[in-house]
């Protein structure tokens, strides 16, 4: 979202409210928001919020004068690089679709060059009535991004389609869309994510920290750049990323299976899990009741990467090192043990990287190439450079 000029159109829904935590959410994330709104819109919602949140004036009337210099309507639309309405009304879709342009929405959203999309939300008749559908796949026709409206409690006091999806859904749903590309369009990526659980008993396990942030982001960038997905995963409480195959697994050994299984079929690999090295040996069927002390064997996993490593045919294999120290000498020693094309070496003894954080930090490491530093960001950034990566590897095959 970074440098993004985000023009945010706000239209007379009861939901128009909630367009102002989505501004503060797309500025948060490091994109330049201004507002556009409806003068029905500015009954609902405050003007002097979004211009509070945005940093920019909001513009509403034609005829106010905001530039000295600049036509605002056309100023606006070429100062935009997206253009999200939200919520949008039948009525403002309807006006879009029939060429109307009679308000500050209509004309700046007819004059720009940049991607559309709405967010549609509306009483539930409203939103079904066929002029209201045909005016959306007419939109869609042309080009627009249109968001299903969510189910639920209406303002109407009925429950149904309409709603309009929380603001933390319409960002990621914009991002998405936003950073979608083919770059990988036709290439099936495997990503394991996620920590390994090594029962005990019927109620313990042997885990680790590991939340399954890092390998979650990296399928959900895989799928934005066109890629057939699969993930991989050992229990988190994460939501699937949208477009995913997804294969829930628990053990080392159930993930071994599952990858393994779809090796021969898959392009790419990526090792983001935290697999456990050992597994109890004898395993008890009932819960084990309290004592004063007691054993546990445990017997050796296998690894899983290094086993990829070696029946490698065409596939690209990127593997993690979690290290607390020389991670730079121990990660180039696992890319060459397990013949790797890639490995992110991430210093987990930062507490802002490696395990249950949203940043993280590290060297890409290659078998003939010089180590890259990435500094510290978001995971779902140092996702997008590690899938960067992986394009080119792709592309030099
Ligand atoms: O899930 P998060 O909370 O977001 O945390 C992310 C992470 C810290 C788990 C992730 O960034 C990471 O470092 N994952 C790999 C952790 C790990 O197991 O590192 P390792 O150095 O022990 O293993 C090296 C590589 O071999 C890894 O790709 C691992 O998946 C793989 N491995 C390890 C052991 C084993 N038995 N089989 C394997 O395939």
């Amino acid at each position: 979202m970074r440098e993004k000029h985000i023009i945010v159109a706000v239209s007379a829904g009861i939901a128009a409210y909630k367009a102002i935590e989505v501004v503060s959410r797309l500025r948060k994330k490091g994109a330049e928001v201004k507002v556009v709104m409806t003068e029905n819109a500015t009954h609902i919602a405050s003007p002097l919020t979004f211009g509070e949140i945005s940093g920019h004036p909001v513009a509403i009337d034609m005829f106010e004068q905001v530039h000295q210099w600049d036509v605002e309507h056309i100023a606006l639309a070429t100062w935009a690089d997206t253009y999200v309405v939200v919520p949008a009304t039948a009525n403002v879709i309807g006006k879009i679709y029939a060429g109307i342009a009679d308000d500050m929405l209509t004309t700046t959203i007819m004059a720009t060059k940049a991607p559309k999309y709405l967010c549609p939300a509306m009483n539930t008749e409203m939103y079904n009535n066929p002029i209201t559908q045909r005016n959306l796949e007419g939109l869609q026709a042309l080009g627009y991004h249109i968001m299903e409206p969510a189910e639920g409690w209406l303002a109407c006091g009925i429950t149904g389609v309409g709603r309009l999806p929380e603001p933390e859904a319409i960002v990621e749903w914009l991002e998405s869309q936003m950073c979608k590309s083919n770059e990988l369009e036709g290439t099936t990526v495997l990503v394991t994510a996620g920590g390994t659980q090594e029962n005990i008993d019927p109620v313990r396990y042997i885990g680790n920290r590991s939340s399954g942030k890092m390998g979650y982001a990296i399928a959900e960038q895989a799928a934005r750049m066109g890629a057939n997905v699969i993930l991989v995963s050992a229990p988190t409480s994460l939501a699937v990323p949208s477009g995913v195959d997804f294969v829930p697994v628990d053990s080392a050994l159930s993930m071994q299976h599952a990858v393994e299984s779809r090796y021969d079929t898959v392009d790419v690999v990526v090792m983001a899990a935290a697999v456990s090295d050992f597994r109890v040996l004898h395993k008890a069927e009932q819960k084990i009741k309290k004592m004063e002390s007691m054993t546990l064997e445990l017997v050796k996993n296998p690894d899983i990467l290094q086993g990829l490593g070696a029946k490698k045919k065409h596939q690209i294999l990127v593997g993690f090192a979690a290290e607390t120290e020389h991670v730079i000498e121990y990660g180039q020693d696992k890319v060459a043990r397990k013949n790797l094309d890639m490995l992110v070496a991430n210093d987990v003894s930062k507490s802002n990287a490696g395990f249950n954080v949203d940043t993280n930090e590290g060297y890409f490491l290659y078998p003939n190439k010089d180590p890259k530093e990435m500094p510290n960001m978001k995971k779902s950034e140092l996702a997008h450079n590690i899938m960067k990566e992986v394009v080119e590897l792709v592309k030099n095959k």
